[in-house]
C-alpha cells in the first residue's frame, strides 16, 4: 500500500521546539522511523511537511491522483482552524488518521477543537513521537485484507 504523512506547520522544529511539550525527537527521525517501519511491512510511504496551508491541500488532492492508500495527517495548529484542509481530506475521500505528539485536551480550551476528529478513521494524542508509529501499525492493519 502507498501511505502519506502530513506534518503541519511548526513541526519542522521538532526537537528544539518546546521539547517539554513535544519532546526531543525530531521530525527526521520521525519519518526514518515510519519508513524503516512502512517498507519492513512491504509498504511504502511518502512525507511531507508544510508551513503552508495551500501545499497541504494540494499534496492531499495530487494524493487522489497517485492512489495514496492511507494518509497519516498532524494538521498541528491547522487542526483547529482549518476548514479547508478538512474539505481537501473530505473531497479525496481517503481515509486517515490524525496524530497529535500532545494531549490537546489537557491544554487551552481553543486546542479541544478539531475540525479533523469526527471525519477521521482514528485520533491518537498525547502519547508523543510513538504515536505515529501506533498510528502507522492501526493504518496497515485496517488496510490488510481480511
Ligand atoms: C500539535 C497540537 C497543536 O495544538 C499544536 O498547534 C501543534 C502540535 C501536537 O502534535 O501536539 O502545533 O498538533
Amino acid at each position: 500500500a502507498s501511505i502519506l504523512v502530513l506534518h503541519g506547520p511548526n513541526l519542522n522544529l521538532l526537537g528544539t521546539r518546546e521539547p517539554e511539550k513535544y519532546g526531543h525527537t525530531t521530525l527526521a527521525d520521525i519519518n526514518q522511523q515510519l519508513q524503516d517501519q512502512a517498507s519492513a511491512a512491504g509498504h511504502h510511504l511518502q512525507h511531507l511537511q508544510s508551513n503552508a496551508e495551500y501545499e497541504l491541500i494540494e499534496r492531499i488532492h495530487d494524493a487522489r491522483t497517485e492512489g495514496i492508500d492511507f494518509i497519516l495527517i498532524n494538521p498541528a495548529a491547522f487542526t483547529h482552524t482549518s476548514v479547508a484542509l478538512r474539505d481537501a481530506l473530505l473531497a479525496v475521500a481517503i481515509p486517515f488518521i490524525e496524530v497529535h505528539l500532545s494531549n490537546v485536551h489537557a491544554r487551552e480550551t481553543f486546542r479541544h477543537q478539531s475540525y479533523f476528529s469526527d471525519i477521521a478513521s482514528g485520533v491518537i494524542c498525547g502519547l508523543g513521537a510513538i504515536g505515529y508509529q501506533l498510528a502507522l501499525t492501526a493504518a496497515l492493519e485496517q488496510l490488510a485484507p481480511e
